[in-house]
């Protein structure tokens, strides 16, 4: 059988760890060396994994067909300089990185050394790695950079469960943005309705079940009428005098929580109005 292409991670945290277990589990790739902060992490990691040798330095790095940069954001281009800038002579091999927020040029000093670049993000909240495992077959993976990196990336992903597509450089800080929407406020809008129920005197011991009841209602409701259909509260009721007086007390408990409570509820009456924003 022939041998699989390897795959190094530079950074095994939330979303490295899990690709690279999906993609070692299910046969796609060979996970080969794994360089994170500390030797400890990526030990972690290529246990978590099922392969891949621990390296505490870029030298140590060895060729690879794959290199996934799984840093965080503020990291990358500082990591792909430093890979350009430590092994020059490597093969130029398909490098990408998995920010939403940032395109593929993060990686442009290794593309100076000919490597094929790209950013493949998955739509995921990949809270840990162990339930992010389990959730990832079916993720939408928005591909974006060079076509022969786009092209080879795209079958590595479908063989796990992900559904790509293509989304371009410039609209990234948009398009990600909407994920910010989707997936990152969702527990922010809880926290707040949480610590305001707390403040107004509601028993603690409540919490739990309006958070169970309310929450999935209206996930519910959304998934099956469309969030216009789904929208109810004053702000969709038109009760603009209610509307204004809860801002200014909700702005008195937390003034971000009222300029929040203000902006969501313009956003509400458009949705109400218009059926869209
Ligand atoms: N989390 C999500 O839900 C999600 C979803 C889609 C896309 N993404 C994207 O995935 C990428 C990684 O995010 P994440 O959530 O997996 O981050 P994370 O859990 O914080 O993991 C980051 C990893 O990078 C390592 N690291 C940090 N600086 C490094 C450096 N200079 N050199 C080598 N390794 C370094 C860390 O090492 P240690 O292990 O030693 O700390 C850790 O292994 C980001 O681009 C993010 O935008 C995240």
């Amino acid at each position: 059988m022939a041998a699989l292409p390897t795959l190094n991670l530079v950074g095994a945290g939330r979303v490295g760890k899990t690709l690279g277990h999906l993609w070692q589990a299910q046969g796609v790739l060979q996970v080969q060396d794994v360089l994170t902060t500390s030797p400890a992490s990526a030990g972690a990691a290529a246990a978590f994994i099922g392969a891949g040798r621990a390296v505490d330095t870029l030298a140590g790095l060895r060729a690879a067909d794959y290199w996934f940069i799984a840093v965080p954001d503020r990291q990358i281009a500082a990591s792909a300089a430093a890979l350009a800038q430590a092994r020059p002579t490597w093969p130029p091999a398909t490098v990408f990185h998995a920010s939403g927020a940032l395109p593929a040029a993060e990686l442009a000093p290794l593309q100076a050394l000919g490597w094929r670049i790209a950013s493949a993000h998955c739509i995921l909240s990949f809270a840990t790695p162990v339930a992010a495992v389990q959730q990832f077959a079916g993720t939408p993976c928005a591909l974006e950079g060079e076509a022969p990196a786009i092209a080879a990336l795209r079958p590595l992903l479908g063989a796990i469960g992900a559904h790509c597509f293509t989304v371009q450089a410039a609209q990234k800080l948009l398009y990600h943005a909407a994920a910010v929407f989707g997936t990152n406020f969702l527990p922010v809008l809880q926290a707040t309705a949480e610590s305001l129920w707390q403040h107004s005197g509601v028993p603690p011991e409540l919490l739990p079940r309006l958070r169970a009841t309310l929450l999935r209602h209206a996930v519910d409701n959304v998934l099956a009428l469309g969030p216009a259909g789904a929208l109810t509260g004053p702000a969709a009721r038109g009760d603009s005098a209610l509307v204004q007086r809860q801002g200014q007390a909700v702005a008195q408990w937390n003034g971000s929580a009222g300029a929040a409570y203000a902006a969501l509820s313009e956003l509400a009456g458009q949705l109400a109005r218009d059926g869209k924003l």
